[in-house]
């Protein structure tokens, strides 16, 4: 049952983060300095979905706090908007060893917090940045980032419908200059969306995308299926680097 009323969201909201902060659901609580819940408007409209923290944002307890976040920030300066106006949080809320992947059992563990917080913001756009979070969100474990960003979606995600938006992750435009340029176009895209919904593709049903709102992992949603590697189809841009990590 949904909470009530904003203050009720907003509770719901704070008594998560300290669930989160208490979590020890995979063996990431053991080398993590901190938990990272995301941080924002509550109520946003926009909402950005990374993969998971990484030194920066493990030693602070925020999101995107690092060079990325950098990077995002003036992304989101160009759109006329601060990190403060929307809600970022990640796949992962616990920082992997040395930045490795996500593996399938810590994404599994931990990504009913990302559907419980979809569920109490209620963002109408949200913003998939990478692989990992646009596979996990659009329900599809196949196709990566390189064929979907850019292309809004229509999901109904956390009980409402939204607007699932791919875009590369700022991490891997960092060492990219092509990856850059077409982030910055698709980053110019969020306005229109966020004006007109309605511009994405037809809703899919929940069975395809997102399995239960509900915190229990006790039955692992279909969603959960692994993550898969990206295809050879994928692109050529800057393997050593990006690949490692695991940006598309
Ligand atoms: N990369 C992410 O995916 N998330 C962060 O919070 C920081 C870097």
């Amino acid at each position: 049952m949904p909470p009530a009323t904003e203050s009720d969201s907003l509770s719901a909201l704070e008594a998560l983060r300290r669930e989160v902060e208490a979590c020890t659901l995979c063996d990431l609580h053991k080398t993590r300095t901190r938990a990272v819940f995301g941080e924002g408007d509550p109520r946003a409209r926009l909402m950005f979905v990374g993969e998971a923290p990484g030194y920066h944002e493990d030693q602070q307890g925020r999101p995107f706090v690092g060079a990325a976040g950098k990077l995002l920030e003036e992304l989101l300066g160009a759109i006329g908007l601060t990190r403060e106006q929307v809600f970022i949080a990640n796949v992962l809320k616990s920082r992997p060893p040395n930045n490795r992947d996500p593996q399938p059992g810590e994404i599994e563990a931990c990504q009913p917090y990302l559907w419980r917080q979809i569920a109490l913001i209620e963002p109408r756009v949200i913003c998939t940045l990478g692989n990992f979070a646009t596979k996990l969100l659009s329900g599809d474990p196949i196709t990566g980032i390189t064929k979907v960003h850019g292309k809004p979606q229509r999901r109904e995600l956390g009980g409402h419908a939204v607007t699932l938006y791919p875009i590369f992750h700022p991490a891997a435009a960092l060492y990219t200059p092509a990856m850059l340029t077409t982030l910055r176009e698709d980053f110019a895209r969020l306005p229109a969306l966020l004006a007109d919904e309605s511009v994405a593709e037809p809703v899919v049903p929940p069975s395809a995308a997102e399995p239960v709102v509900s915190p229990s992992a006790a039955e692992p949603p279909s969603s959960a299926e692994p993550v898969v590697p990206p295809s050879a189809a994928e692109p050529a841009v800057s393997p050593s680097v990006a690949e490692q990590l695991g940006l598309f």
